[in-house]
């Protein structure tokens, strides 16, 4: 793995020489206090881990074109912390480990910085992302300005470093397309145990410990985001994160979750039966957006534009809602109208990476961006029906959405999670033979 880091550094290092070259700096995530003296979690920050795969915290990674060279800046050995809070490798054995041309104490930062941008065409940073950050980096610029007189000039260009490696990291390259396999492997494998645990009287808490048990167990470090498990009409708030409901016979359990493993994150949702088995109107709307969700899968190929999928994805939704009678007219009239917003207010996927909602754009100058391979989407209709006079009772409080995560491939797509059933049929199957 160590390769595919250094691979990386030396891609974003071409991209840096071809815009006229300088010096790069990708900081990592600082650590953050839960309370008093408690930290939550350690995260890096993604595209320095993408970089690096450096794991701690206090480190910034520095690339100069000019002379070549990959400089990692880290906090030293210590015995005292690492007796109290763990294992640091210190810039010798991180300069070997993570084949880096240099490490240096992260003490020493600032100084060598200052040395190190003298006479550079640009510094490429994270401009305007945190305001520390911002106030040290000029604080650096002006130590170089200040000492003019030695005849060392501060660059004039500051160049935004972050649109370039997004734009690296929106195309997964193989080794990273191996995690994001796993993630998804292990994410469908929590989707089923937590299904088959799944019955009327239990708390929507225990299901959300059926998937955190999975993903946990595979060596997943935390969720990729916080799991909605959401029962009943709790499925049409969609950023529903409580969980904390009874779960109900006759209703539906949207379980919206996924793990992240080294790094990468899983995003699943599933729709099922908390008794196992679908009521007809249950059924009905499922099958609409089963459809949706399988017409926009079939949509994603290379050269498609990113847009494509997410109109068939609704072409097919409303489609499904017109034979249902939630809405009247044509296909075309409630799409210029808007009138299908009231049961699917949300687009119908997203990047997917490192972080759930991956970083790359959407559009190239105003036109949605053409898929490529090695992209990854989350395919995620849904259909959400709040009570209302002028719906049928049997259709109240029905909120679905199936989500898939896919990498393009050069003949199509690649799903990454079908490990996880997602027809009636295999639902239904599943659910018969649980405990
Ligand atoms: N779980 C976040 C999303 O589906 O976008
Ligand atoms: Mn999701
Ligand atoms: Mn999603």
């Amino acid at each position: 793995m160590t390769t595919a880091f250094a691979i990386r550094r030396a891609a974003l290092m071409e991209h840096l020489r071809a815009a006229g070259g300088g010096i790069a700096l990708i900081p990592t995530a600082p650590e953050r206090v839960r309370n008093h003296d408690a930290h939550y979690p350690y995260r890096p920050d993604s595209s320095f881990h993408y970089l690096t795969g450096f794991p701690e915290p206090e480190a910034v990674l520095l690339l100069c074109t000019e002379p070549a060279q990959a400089i990692l800046f880290c906090r030293e050995k210590n015995l005292e912390r690492e007796i109290w809070d763990g294992f640091r490798f210190g810039p010798e054995a991180a300069a070997e480990r993570f084949a880096l041309d240099a490490a240096y104490p992260i003490a020493e930062f600032d100084t060598k910085f200052v040395e190190l941008l003298g006479n550079q065409p640009a510094l490429w940073t994270a401009v305007g992302h945190d305001s520390e950050w911002d106030a040290r980096v000029t604080k650096a610029l002006n130590a170089v300005r200040a000492n003019s007189r030695s005849g060392k000039r501060a660059p004039g260009v500051l160049r935004d470093v972050r649109a370039t490696i997004d734009e690296m990291r929106l195309i997964k390259d193989a080794d990273e397309l191996k995690l994001m396999r796993r993630a998804g492997e292990i994410s469908a494998a929590g989707h089923v145990r937590a299904m088959r645990a799944c019955a009327p009287g239990k708390f929507e808490y225990e299901i959300e410990a059926e998937l955190l048990h999975e993903f946990r167990r595979h060596g997943c470090a935390a969720p990729a985001y916080t799991s909605i498990v959401a029962g009943g009409g709790n499925a049409c708030v969609l950023h529903y994160i409580s969980n904390d409901q009874m779960l109900r016979d006759g209703d539906l359990l949207l379980l919206d979750a996924g793990g992240e493993f080294e790094g990468y994150a899983s995003d699943i949702t599933r729709t099922f039966p908390v008794n196992g088995r679908f009521s007809s109107a249950q059924r009905d709307v499922y099958q609409v957006v089963l459809a949706a969700q399988e017409g926009a899968i079939a949509a994603l190929q290379p050269g498609a534009s990113f847009n494509d999928y997410h109109d068939v994805a609704t072409r097919l939704l409303v489609q499904g809602m017109l034979d249902l009678q939630l809405l009247s007219g044509t296909v075309d009239g409630a799409i210029e109208s808007g009138s299908f917003k009231r049961f699917y207010m949300h687009r119908a996927g997203h990047w997917l990476g490192r972080d759930v909602h991956d970083c790359g754009e959407y559009k190239i100058s105003d036109a949605w961006r053409p898929l490529k391979p090695g992209m990854v989407v989350t395919v995620e209709p849904g259909c959400y029906i709040r009570p209302a006079d002028d719906v049928p009772e049997a259709f109240w409080n029905i909120g679905i959405r199936i989500e898939d995560d896919l990498v393009i491939t050069e003949g199509g797509s690649e799903n990454l999670t079908a490990g996880v059933p997602k027809t009636v049929a295999g639902i239904e199957a599943l659910m018969e033979n649980r405990a």
